[in-house]
């Protein structure tokens, strides 16, 4: 058996600053991520001036400077690759009531930014945005009102953004979403003394006026837990492997649930729970893997495991089809054009649909240089497939890993046959 710990949740760790940084008093953070996405937090909160220490310390302890102690940037805040980061962030600075200009590098300014920018409107700040509606973006904060808010995208950084403004500036907010998405923010809210109700697909905030300082023990990120059950459910790790302390917040864990119904073994062992979320080892092996369908219903909680799953999928017997997820068009790059493209590239069988993909998976050798367009899934998902006895596939820019997942490469060494 190969144990391995990975590296802190990025949703909990940008979030676990954040909240930091605006709560009452000293918080004590452990386990976050030291990845560029974390970075471009720490370094965004340190830019409205907040005394974030390295990140690199075995525990960060960020003294808050309070819901409206926050100050007006002096530059711009530069975002690096994180959309997270951005959304978050711009909820903040609207609540702050100060005007900040967000910006990012080129994959990060063309995504889209409207989702943001059209609620915090709504709740009146001012936001600005190119024609194409990415970065730069400059957010003109100001004394808020309360909303309701109907969100036409399934987006746990959109219902974030409108969460943390509303807590900012002290004003109660609705948010209904159009299928339930990761809830981290509403546990980690609520575990700091907001009161924040769900029902249904509705989450309430009612404004506590200030925000209680936490120490919190980040778990392991399922996100990068996957790409080792995937490299497990492939036969192409050296043992079976025992992935330790992994965040299995439901949802988080659509992919675990895909991998078994393909086949993989897979168990959850320990169940126990850490920095208010559900947590246990996954142990994950072989199987004779087949080809599934994933509905639209079950893609947020799978969302950044679609292009490990195509990976895996493409080894599999038979065909598996992804529909509901048109949403993959707009992250760190369109990864239904990068997935598909790469599988082929490779030598698989693939086909884009408008709003996912189709693989028809098989045994034969795949090789190829993978291009990633600087996205680090698309890196990791084919650093997985790469691994698999019989192929020999490249990557153009492994060191893109470095923005959810800094030493992929040195694990993935360390569990593959
Ligand atoms: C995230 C939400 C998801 C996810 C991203 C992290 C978060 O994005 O893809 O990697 O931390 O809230 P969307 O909210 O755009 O779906």
């Amino acid at each position: 058996m190969t144990v391995l710990r990975v590296p802190g949740d990025k949703s909990i760790s940008h979030r676990s600053l954040m909240l930091a940084a605006l709560g009452h008093g000293r918080s004590r953070l452990r386990g976050l991520l030291r990845s560029a996405d974390v970075r471009s937090t720490a370094g965004v909160l340190r830019a409205l001036g907040v005394a974030v220490p390295s990140l690199d310390l075995d525990e960060v302890v960020v003294e808050g400077v309070g819901l409206r102690g926050l100050r007006a940037p002096d530059a711009p805040l530069d975002c690096g690759n994180s959309g997270t980061t951005t959304r978050l962030m711009a909820g903040v600075v609207a609540g702050a009531a100060f005007t900040a200009r967000f910006v990012g590098d080129a994959s990060l300014s063309a995504r889209p930014m409207r989702r943001v920018a059209k609620p915090l409107e709504a709740m009146g700040a001012r936001v600005a945005l190119p024609a194409h509606g990415g970065l730069p973006m400059t957010v003109h904060g100001a004394a808020l009102r309360g909303v309701t808010w109907h969100s036409e995208v399934a987006s746990a950084q959109v219902k974030s953004a409108i969460l943390l403004a509303g807590m900012v500036a002290g004003v109660p907010v609705e948010v209904h979403e159009p299928a339930a998405t990761r809830d981290h923010t509403e546990r980690m809210l609520r575990a700091r003394g907001v009161e924040v109700r769900v029902e249904g697909l509705e989450v309430l905030l009612q404004p506590a006026g200030r925000l209680d300082a936490l120490d919190m023990d980040v778990p392991g990120d399922p996100s990068s837990a996957a790409f080792f059950a995937g490299l497990a459910a492939l036969g192409a790790a050296r043992t079976e492997v025992a992935l330790e302390n992994v965040g299995i917040n439901p949802g988080r864990t659509g992919a675990f649930e895909v991998l078994r119904r393909m086949g993989a073994a897979l168990r959850f062992d320990g169940r126990t729970e850490q920095g208010g979320e559900p947590v246990a080892t996954l142990v994950c092996g072989p199987g004779g893997l087949r080809g599934t369908t994933i509905e639209p219903a079950e893609v947020p909680s799978l969302i950044d495991e679609l292009p490990l799953l195509a990976c895996v999928a493409a080894r599999a017997d038979g065909e598996t089809r992804v529909t509901g997820a048109e949403e993959l068009r707009v992250k760190e790059s369109d990864r239904i054009a990068a997935v598909v493209g790469n599988l082929r590239a490779v030598g698989a069988d693939a086909e884009e649909l408008p709003d996912g993909f189709v693989v028809r998976g098989s045994d034969r050798p795949l090789a190829g240089r993978v291009v990633t367009h600087g996205d680090h899934r698309i890196a990791m998902a084919f650093g997985v497939l790469g691994a698999v006895r019989g192929n020999a596939i490249t990557v153009d820019d492994p060191a893109c890993a470095d923005v959810s997942y800094p030493t992929f490469w040195d694990d993935l060494a360390r569990v593959r046959r």
